[in-house]
């Protein structure tokens, strides 16, 4: 059966930190405190004011969830001895910004940041979500020099949901039927990995409704762009994207802490695959309590190689200018 993500008690002694209380670190401890995640979750934001009214407003619905420990500050040390560090700070998507163009300013935020988290949590796995996150990915394993598997960006589980969702939509059936993959760079170059799409144990290319083919492939064009411009459009409507991100981070979070061993979409570096060496970016692969492992030993089609490869590029190019 799929996993449904449950609310469950959070496991004793785990901490997550999350650097950045606006609205998605703030949404990201939300969704851990609520699907017991950690039994505790620090947050840590240079405003002081801000990051006390957050940890306050959270630690006022202690009652409802199960139970953790919400602390916070404008200090570093609270993110001491994390078992996860999910970083969330830096410059955000104005309207019609992408991604990519947050690069120089983010990646510098990280240079002055990294060094001060392995100080107070040397053991921690780092999961940035800051954009551009295969190039924050990128930046934080060149500045930490952790292992690769320690570096664990949340890549694109939150598109893998937002395309699960508008499959689901189209052939009626629940998203947790759905398994479907996101891949490449989170942003305008990312992927649908459509050749591992499945509902049910159907492949998303043999669905059909009253014998006609579902998902042709100009419904199939239609659904990718939608996940590509799904961000622009929140971003444009309300300011800025929090609860998809939220709840996808807190999935990514319970896979490690939890030790799920799932399978997930998550921005990390890739070695020799298909051509594609050297870069982060998001290929399904096992995430559990060591980080990111290994690549699910899958073949994408030659056209969505080609893509992948185009993305790479894409990554690849920005880390180049930044010297990464
Ligand atoms: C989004 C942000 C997290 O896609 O990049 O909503």
């Amino acid at each position: 059966m799929p996993q449904l993500f449950p609310a469950h008690s959070a496991p004793h002694g785990t901490k997550v930190a999350i650097v950045g209380a606006g609205a998605v670190g703030s949404t990201i401890a939300y969704a851990c405190q609520i699907h017991g995640v950690a039994h505790t979750i620090a947050l840590y934001d240079i405003d002081a004011a801000k990051v006390r009214a957050q940890v306050l407003d959270l630690q006022h619905g202690s009652m409802f969830t199960p139970t953790t420990s919400i602390l916070g500050g404008d200090d570093v040390g609270v993110c001491a001895d994390a078992d996860v560090v999910v970083i969330t700070a830096g410059a955000k998507q104005r309207p019609g910004q992408s991604r990519m163009e947050l690069a120089e300013a983010n990646v510098a935020m990280c240079r002055a940041l990294v060094p001060r988290l392995l100080e107070v949590a040397p053991e921690a796995i780092l999961l940035p979500v800051t954009n551009p996150v295969d190039v924050i990915t990128h930046a934080i394993l060149t500045i930490s020099g952790l292992p690769a598997r320690r570096v664990v960006g949340s890549g694109t589980v939150l598109d893998s949901s937002r395309l699960r969702s508008l499959i689901a939509e189209r052939a009626g059936v629940g998203v947790p039927s759905v398994r479907a993959y996101i891949a490449g760079e989170h942003g305008d170059s990312a992927v649908p990995l459509w050749s591992g799409a499945f509902i049910g144990s159907v492949p998303v290319a043999g669905w059909t409704v009253d014998g006609t083919p579902t998902f042709t492939r100009t419904v199939r064009e239609d659904i990718a762009r939608t996940v590509t411009n799904a961000a622009y459009e929140v971003i444009a409507g309300k300011g800025a994207t929090n609860y998809a991100v939220g709840l996808a981070v807190a999935y990514v979070l319970d896979a490690i802490i939890g030790d799920q061993r799932l399978i997930l979409p998550v921005s990390s570096l890739v070695r020799d695959f298909h051509g594609i060496d050297g870069v982060c970016l998001s290929l399904p692969r096992l995430v559990g309590r060591t980080g990111a492992g290994a690549i699910e030993p899958a073949s994408p089609s030659d056209g969505e190689l080609v893509s992948l490869r185009a993305s790479a590029g894409q990554i690849g190019k920005v880390c180049a200018e930044l010297r990464l």
